[in-house]
């Protein structure tokens, strides 16, 4: 069998797999753009899990566009807060004030041109939103289709992406969402990025050629993977007459321009006196965090800081999740 038969046969069994096996996910059902596009910016690098109660929350507090266009900065990532990769928060905010400006876009390139939004997110809103033929092919797509057509493509190459792009536009189905939920749907609950895949409830089961061969873990053939670079830092959880320190970071690189417990340049013991210490790692796609904390009495209210109560905090501050482990010290 030809690839493209392959995998023009695999459509309507995947369609028919979905109709019955599908979540009930909270941004399903609808055709709003608002709410799948917001949707969409959660999911990039995000599980289901973890997105389903910040989405509900979102839109709760930003129910429209205009609401979401309206707010300042802050109050976005302060929704935003412990989801992280924020510059999705922030292009967001930016892309609905566009939004407001020039409406919704209505083609696969109008969206595309939306801040903080790529090839993939792109497809997934125009095929859900607009069913338009818009294929989103990211990592959970290319693995279910290599196994599918065992192809030895590298999904790590630059092409990789596009080349199965240009394949599933050709099967593309008039139920456009459907099918690109479909793909992610299989990916997801059936054919895993990790463990063994459940190949026995597979509706692909008897057409997949990677199972048919016996090499369902041949697939997909990934370019090794770098090593994470690993940080070691010292963090300060200074307290002042019932205050506590905290400092922006740069405008550039890793948590750019967010709320962090002072990191510290010495000695922690310069700062105060020591109440408590905790070790806590934090891992980043790229790097590795080993951080050291101190809960310190401060000597000084050190003016090179912000200092806030604790409640404050917790209605103010985004402070990403990598300070988790220190945040219980906060009274
Ligand atoms: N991942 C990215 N987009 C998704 C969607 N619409 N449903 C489930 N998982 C997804």
């Amino acid at each position: 069998m030809q690839k493209l038969e392959r995998l023009q046969s695999a459509v309507p069994l995947l369609l028919e797999w979905y109709r019955v096996s599908k979540r009930t996910l909270p941004w399903r059902g609808t055709h709003d753009f608002y709410r799948i596009w917001v949707s969409e910016i959660m999911l990039q690098q995000t599980r289901v899990e973890a997105v389903k109660d910040y989405y509900l929350r979102f839109l709760q507090k930003f129910p429209t566009v205009e609401a979401l266009a309206s707010a300042d900065e802050g109050e976005v990532l302060k929704a935003w807060e412990g989801l992280g990769y924020y510059s999705r928060a922030r292009n967001l905010h930016k892309a609905a004030k566009l939004i407001r400006e020039h409406g919704f876009p209505k083609t696969y390139e109008g969206i595309r041109a939306l801040p903080g939004v790529g090839d993939y997110t792109a497809g997934a809103i125009a095929s859900i939103a607009y069913e338009l033929p818009c294929p989103a092919v990211d990592g959970n797509v290319l693995r279910i289709l290599t196994r599918l057509l065992a192809d030895d493509t590298n999904i790590d190459l630059s092409g990789a992406k596009e080349q199965f792009a240009v394949l599933l536009k050709q099967v593309y189905p008039k139920e456009a969402g459907e099918f690109c939920q479909a793909l992610m749907e299989l990916g997801a609950l059936v054919c895993t990025p990790s463990g063994p895949p459940q190949c026995l409830v597979c509706p692909w089961r008897e057409l997949c050629l990677a199972r048919l061969n016996g090499e369902v873990d041949r697939y997909p053939v990934r370019a090794p993977k770098r090593a994470r670079k690993i940080e070691e830092h010292t963090v300060l959880v200074l307290r002042y007459q019932g205050e506590y320190a905290l400092q922006k970071r740069e405008k550039k690189g890793l948590l750019a321009g967010l709320w962090q417990f002072p990191f510290a340049e010495g000695e922690a013991e310069t700062y105060g006196s020591v109440l408590e210490c905790k070790s806590a790692v934090h891992i980043f796609t790229h790097v590795e965090w080993h951080m050291t904390g101190f809960l310190i009495e401060a000597k000084e209210k050190f003016p090179q800081y912000t200092w806030e109560t604790a409640a404050e905090i917790a209605e103010k501050y985004a402070l990403p999740s990598a300070f988790k482990a220190f945040k219980g010290w906060l009274t």
